[in-house]
């Protein structure tokens, strides 16, 4: 593996300069999510550019669960991604942003009947099953000219956080290579009639260290191979998921997009030589593709130190936003990069920096901001490009953030305004 991690990553991230970042917050108030359009459009072209294969196709998917403004959706297809969707929402979505539903996917453990007869109709590129009662729903809702991927769980443990791994096998997700579901879904999919496509796996998110995504892939085109021996099926499709890690901080180094396809199009190579296969190979990226496009620009309110039993004294910055416009530090701990605008990489107090949301909303522990960091100035943090703004609630009735684009020409659009309190309380009735 050390020989797989040597290729570390650069960093890339995103970040705003002082005067655009004043501008910013300026024109359209903070807390701001920020997308640069050029980063974001670069990292799909980086993952196009280095998945190839002699021989294959391949395809590289959106995972709009990491971000599904319209706006972006629109660019990822521009730049050739066809879209997952995870849901029936998440297929409007891209569906709004004027992609075809042939080139979306929809995914879920638990569709209801009513998703995948949405799907069908909409003419879905292809729906990813998840169980056999859905193998059934399709055929029942008519779908036998529809593709379907088996979602399989090929019993491989990722190295991240316990609930972003999704590929061990005491999974919810999925047919279960080794106790014998996946072959018995290949064989009802064939019995009922079914456009069985290919396989499909993920097996977590946020991995810096990439043989969880190896084996996973190794061992779903290593079942193709057993499908076609055992029972003539040839897979046409194979997808091995999303997961790469992001640069969180300076303590992530995930595997640089091209060393990382490099290995994905080879073991997959490897797997299916002399198997007569030829699949359509797919990714599946979220994450990788638009977390470090993106910044939240906050503006700090109060400051304040208070006596702190472990260190004496704890100073406590406090942003106008948090748990709402990001949840990810409580459900996961994750870790940023925190900046004042204007002072990058300063060697400054260890602070605590706080969302103004009930429970601690402890957004950022231990970072390094300047000393003199007062009410008023602006933070920016990095690498929020995903599940920041598709995560975000109303918790505390805080309005949800607007989300800016800044254009490849330097320009600046709004993609996403700030709700409104009208829509805050639209869907609301108070009975007689
Ligand atoms: C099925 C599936 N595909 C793709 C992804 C995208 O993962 P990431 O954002 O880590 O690339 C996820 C994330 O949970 C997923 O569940």
């Amino acid at each position: 593996m050390n020989r797989m991690l040597s290729a570390l990553a650069q960093d890339t991230r995103f970040r705003l300069d002082e005067p655009l970042a004043r501008r910013l917050a300026v024109r359209y108030g903070t807390p701001l999510y920020v997308i640069d359009e050029r980063h974001f459009r670069s990292r799909i072209r980086d993952y196009r550019a280095a998945f190839v294969l002699d021989g294959f196709e391949t395809e590289i998917s959106y995972a709009s669960k990491a971000n599904s403004t319209l706006a972006l959706l629109a660019i990822a297809y521009s730049e050739g991604c066809s879209i997952d969707a995870a849901s029936e929402g998440e297929l409007r979505a891209a569906l709004l942003a004027g992609v075809p539903a042939g080139s979306c996917h929809l995914h879920g453990n638990n569709k209801s009947r009513d998703e995948i007869a949405f799907a069908l109709d909409q003419g879905v590129g292809h729906i990813v099953a998840d169980h056999f009662g859905e193998l059934e729903m399709i055929a029942g809702l008519g779908g036998h000219s529809a593709k379907v991927v088996l979602r399989l769980a090929p019993g491989v443990d990722p190295i991240t956080h316990a609930k972003i791994s999704t590929g061990q096998d005491d999974t919810k997700f999925g047919f279960n290579i080794a106790d014998g579901s996946a072959e018995a879904a290949v064989t009802k999919c064939l019995s009922l009639g079914l456009n069985l496509y290919g396989f499909h796996c993920h097996v977590g998110s946020q991995l810096v260290d990439p043989e969880a995504q190896r084996s996973g892939g190794e061992l779903i085109a290593e079942f193709a191979v057993s499908m076609k021996n055992r029972h003539g099926y040839a897979a046409r499709y194979i997808n091995v998921g999303g997961g790469l890690g992001a640069m969180y901080t300076e303590h992530d180094r995930p595997m640089n997009v091209d060393e990382y396809c490099r290995l994905v199009a080879q073991t997959l190579q490897t797997a299916l030589a002399g198997s007569g296969l030829h699949p359509v190979l797919g990714q599946e990226p979220g994450r990788s593709l638009i977390a470090e496009s993106g910044v939240t620009l906050y503006t700090v309110g109060v400051v304040k130190t208070v006596p702190a039993k472990d260190r004496g004294r704890r100073t406590y910055v406090c942003v106008d936003g948090g748990l709402s416009d990001n949840p990810r530090p409580a459900l996961y701990g994750s870790k940023y990069t925190v900046e004042r605008v204007g002072a990058p990489a300063c060697a400054g107090a260890a602070v605590t920096v706080s969302g103004r949301h009930c429970e601690t909303d402890k957004l950022f522990e231990d970072v390094s901001l300047p000393a003199d960091i007062a009410a008023g100035d602006l933070l920016q943090v990095l690498v929020t490009g995903a599940y920041n703004a598709s995560m975000a609630s109303n918790y505390n009735r805080y309005p949800r953030p607007a989300m800016v684009l800044i254009r490849q020409d330097g320009s600046d659009s709004l993609i996403a305004r700030r709700d409104s309190w009208d829509e805050m309380f639209a869907r609301e009735r108070v009975p007689e």
